[in-house]
């Protein structure tokens, strides 16, 4: 049978890989897959340097449309990024009659509901393992591994850059801006962080992942996005002494009333697996109802790890688009006509535990007013620590660990401690989870 034909638009560090990866293994693909997979058409704007790494036998252009356009082209790879162009070309793809692998997540968080609406109408396949946590088969777990259960929660480290500085900020000491400053001249963050550092890359990739596991359309509007930008070493200093690591999770969780969505810095118990993922490496743990909770574990980013997940969907589709569409693998793992209508939950009404750090005058009686405040609310205390003060100082730190309540009423309890003439900077709050 004549090999598969792939257009690639773009041919930057995922394309690359995926370029050379697919050369490399061809013969171990293929028997996989039943035939070969072939890239024949790659668009770029930067023609010469796309034909340096495709060389002769490959067709090079410099308009996306002509691969499109092109008859012979089965599956389109998106690997533009972002919402503006990479929208309208995915949806002419669909359109065309192609099959589509993209790595895009933020396109797909945002705009999914539209595209997958679409590649059901068309009856082509839209793949996106390598949208989240780049290497790590985490799409396939969800939508096929774990099919067979209910799943309750998941949460996931699922941004590297993140997770690299919160690494080093702990091993070293070191502040947020002097990571970040150093993340950067290294190369592991981007010119311009702002998505990986005020959590929205990894808003994007729990979107996607909660749709998935919960089969609930993707809302990423929904989602509660709180980045680490804000966080102090010394927090992370006493997360550590109380026995947990602060971490940037993605979470999602099905209660009674609604789907929890949020991304948010977390303290973790240090003795969980997931506490101790250092540097740029991604998990994620899931926890369903049959099969417990799981964990995987690899790289979230990087031209071999992310050609790795787009080629998995390569091979998908080669396998089934000769399959009757209604027999594939639904998009979101659970049946179009079958998706849930429960609510993304607001953060108010989020129930979680707390880490609490309020810097307060050293004198008799603070503790009992702040601990007053939390009892009246109904908020139990699991932990308290408090800084010894230094020598000639009138202030100290008071760290406190509470059990869960609802986020509304810990907001209530923290305006009215900080009404205290006793608390004298604005109060520190940390979520904490216990994943067990
Ligand atoms: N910028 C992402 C990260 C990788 O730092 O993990 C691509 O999603």
């Amino acid at each position: 049978m004549k090999p598969i034909q792939v257009g690639l638009l773009g041919i930057g560090t995922v394309g690359g890989g995926t370029f050379e990866v697919l050369k490399r293994n061809q013969e171990e693909i293929q028997r996989r897959a039943g035939r070969g997979i072939e890239v024949t058409m790659v668009a770029d704007l930067d023609v010469a340097r796309a034909k340096s790494i495709v060389g002769a036998n490959v067709q090079v252009v410099d308009d996306a449309r002509k691969v499109i356009a092109n008859p012979d082209i089965d599956i389109v790879v998106e690997l533009i990024g972002g919402y503006g162009i990479a929208k309208q070309l995915v949806l002419e793809a669909i359109e065309a009659g192609k099959h589509v692998v993209t790595a895009n997540k933020a396109l797909l968080a945002v705009h999914g509901t539209e595209i997958f609406a679409a590649a059901h109408k068309k009856g082509v396949m839209v793949a996106f393992e390598a949208a989240v946590a780049g290497g790590i088969p985490i799409i396939k777990a969800l939508r096929e591994g774990l099919t067979a259960n209910r799943i309750q929660w998941l949460a996931g480290i699922i941004n590297g850059t993140t997770n690299f500085i919160l690494s080093e900020m702990r091993d070293k000491g070191l502040t947020f801006d002097d990571v970040l400053k150093q993340a950067q001249a290294l190369g592991y963050a981007e010119a311009d962080p702002t998505f990986d550092i005020e959590g929205v890359d990894a808003a994007h990739k729990v979107t996607l992942m909660s749709a998935i596991a919960f089969g609930v359309p993707v809302q990423f509007d929904k989602a509660y996005v709180e980045g680490i930008t804000k966080l102090e070493a010394q927090d992370i200093k006493y997360a550590e002494q109380l026995g947990y690591r602060i971490k940037l999770l993605g979470i999602s969780k099905r209660t009674p009333a609604g789907i929890e969505l949020r991304v948010h810095p977390c303290l973790v118990p240090a003795k969980r697996l997931i506490a101790n993922v250092e540097g740029a490496m991604n998990a994620v743990m899931v926890h369903a109802d049959a099969v417990g909770t799981t964990l995987y574990y690899g790289k979230g980013a990087g031209s071999e790890p992310t050609a790795s997940a787009v080629i998995a969907d390569l091979v998908d589709i080669t396998r089934l688009h000769t399959a009757d569409p209604l027999n594939r693998v639904p998009h979101l793992a659970f049946q179009p006509d079958a998706m849930s209508s429960l609510p993304i939950l607001p953060i108010a009404q989020v129930v979680t535990s707390y880490y609490l750090r309020l810097r307060v005058a050293d004198q008799a009686g603070v503790l009992a007013k702040v601990t007053g405040i939390l009892a009246n609310a109904d908020i139990s205390i699991d932990a308290v620590l408090q800084r010894e003060a230094g020598e000639g100082e009138s202030h100290t730190d008071l760290i406190i660990l509470t059990h869960d309540c609802v986020e509304a009423k810990m907001n209530q309890a923290i305006a009215e401690m900080q009404q205290l003439s006793t608390v004298l900077a604005p109060i520190t709050r940390i979520r904490k989870e216990e994943l067990n």
